[in-house]
C-alpha cells in the first residue's frame, strides 16, 4: 500500500479528496448536500494536510490532518451584546498543540480489510513529527467511538468550545482525545473541569 501526503493541500488535490468523499463518506440514508451544509458551518478548518492511501494505484483511503493551538481553560472576553459571538480577548489559559483528524474515510468496498487502521496509524505519526500535545477529533462516539478507542482516543467530558462560520459560540458533540507527544498533557487535558477552547471550526 502506497501513501501520499500533501501538506498545505492545493484545490486540485482538495478536489480529489472531496470526489472520494462524496461518493464513499455518508451512508446510504444520508444526504451529501445537508452533510456539506453542516461541514460548511461547523467543520471549515483548514488542514495542514490531506493523506492519501492507494492500493494498486487505486485511492482507496483519505483523511484530513489538522494542527493549530487550543486553549485549557482560561477566560473569554465578550462583547456585552454578543455573548453568543467570538471573544474579543482570551486571557490566560493553557496553550496545548492538537493535531487532529478529520473525513477519516475509506472506499465502501475496501473496509475492514485493516485500511482505517493504517489511516490513522499514520496520522498519529505524522501529529507526532509535528510535535503535537494531543490529538483531537469530534466524533459520533456512538457509531465510531470503538473504532477510535484502538489508538487511544477516549471521550472527553468537559465542554469543548468552538465558533461556527457564523461566529456562533457551539458545543462540540462527541469529543475525543488522544495522547501523541504529552502523555502528561492528555491526562491532564482528560481530567481537567475546564473548558477546552478550540477556536474557529471543531476542524
Ligand atoms: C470508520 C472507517 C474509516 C473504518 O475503516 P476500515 O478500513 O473499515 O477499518 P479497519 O479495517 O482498519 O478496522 C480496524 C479495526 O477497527 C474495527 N472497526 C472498523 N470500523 C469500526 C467501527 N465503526 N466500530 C468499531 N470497530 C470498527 C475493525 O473490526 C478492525 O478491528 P480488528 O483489527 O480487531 O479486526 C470506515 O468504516 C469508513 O470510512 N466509514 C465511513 C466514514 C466515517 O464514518 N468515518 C469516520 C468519521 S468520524
Amino acid at each position: 500500500m502506497e501513501s501520499q501526503l500533501f501538506t498545505k493541500p492545493n484545490a486540485e488535490q482538495i478536489d480529489i479528496a472531496e470526489q472520494f468523499l462524496k461518493e464513499n463518506f455518508l451512508s446510504e440514508e444520508e444526504i451529501w448536500e445537508n452533510h456539506q451544509s453542516t461541514v460548511n458551518l461547523k467543520y471549515f478548518s483548514k488542514p495542514e494536510a490531506i493523506l492519501f492511501l492507494y492500493e494498486d494505484k487505486e485511492l482507496v483511503g483519505v483523511e484530513y490532518l489538522f494542527k493549530r493551538y487550543v486553549q485549557l481553560g482560561g477566560l473569554q472576553i465578550y462583547l456585552a451584546k454578543q455573548k453568543e459571538r467570538n471573544p474579543i480577548l482570551s486571557i490566560g489559559g493553557e496553550p496545548i498543540l492538537a493535531g487532529g483528524f478529520g473525513n477519516v474515510c475509506v472506499k465502501r468496498n475496501q473496509r475492514r480489510k485493516g485500511i482505517g487502521k493504517k489511516l490513522i496509524g499514520k496520522g498519529i505519526e505524522i501529529l507526532k513529527e509535528w510535535d503535537c500535545d494531543i490529538a483531537y477529533l469530534d466524533a459520533n462516539i456512538e457509531k465510531n467511538g470503538p473504532f477510535y478507542n484502538q489508538f487511544g482516543f477516549i471521550p472527553f467530558k468537559g465542554k469543548c468550545i468552538f465558533y461556527n462560520s457564523r461566529g456562533k459560540r457551539m458545543k462540540a458533540q462527541g469529543p475525543m482525545i488522544a495522547p501523541i507527544s504529552s502523555n502528561a498533557i492528555f491526562k491532564k487535558v482528560l481530567k481537567s473541569k475546564k473548558s477546552l477552547y478550540l477556536g474557529n471550526g471543531n476542524w
